[in-house]
């Protein structure tokens, strides 16, 4: 395996996993969102206010492809990435995804402390931060779940998943 896309809803711990992944496995780590935003050297919230969103899923289709071809990295993706153009299929065939799995429940926890930088909900109320997960979500399932790996993160402790996560790599592939 040369590189592992993690994949899931915003605010389900991608980055967190992802650096402790790419610690344990000796692998670079790449958040797309940072790549995106070193590469335009703009800002996320920047791209969505100035030039929407199907702009933005174009740029991050774009350098998707761009990290699907280095070696032997960690690659923790946007929340949206899976569900545009072919993302799902280039992370499947260049690597293994992995989606981190957490209920609405926790998911609305975790974002309502964190939404300021995340443009789809940062003008939110409450209840419709609620909302917007539950609706969100069960579209966006129908991608995630197409992941090779499927691991629970709801309010583990992070050290834990990351050896989770490891012993089932480790697992000789099913035939
Ligand atoms: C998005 C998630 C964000 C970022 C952008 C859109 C989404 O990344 O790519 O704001 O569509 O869910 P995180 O999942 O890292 O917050």
């Amino acid at each position: 395996m040369k590189r592992l896309f993690l994949i899931g809803f915003m605010g389900s711990g991608k980055t967190t996993i992802g650096n402790l992944l790419a610690k344990n496995l000796e692998y670079s780590f790449i958040d797309l969102d940072v790549y995106i935003e070193s590469r335009m050297r703009k800002k996320i919230t920047d791209i969505f206010a100035e030039s929407g969103e199907d702009e933005f899923r174009e740029i991050e289709h774009k350098m998707l492809l761009e990290v699907s071809s280095l070696e032997n990295v960690v690659v923790s993706t946007g929340g949206g990435t899976p569900c545009f153009y072919d993302n799902m299929e280039i992370m499947n065939e260049t690597g293994l995804s992995l989606y981190l799995k957490l209920s609405n429940e926790s998911l609305s926890q975790r974002l309502n402390k964190a939404r300021a930088f995340r443009p789809l909900i940062k003008d939110k109320s409450d209840s419709e931060l609620i909302d917007f997960i539950k609706e969100t979500l069960t579209k966006r399932e129908i991608y995630y779940t197409r992941a090779s790996l499927i691991v629970n993160n709801d309010g583990n402790d992070p050290n834990i998943v990351c050896k989770e996560i490891i012993s089932q790599l480790k697992k000789p592939a099913q035939t």
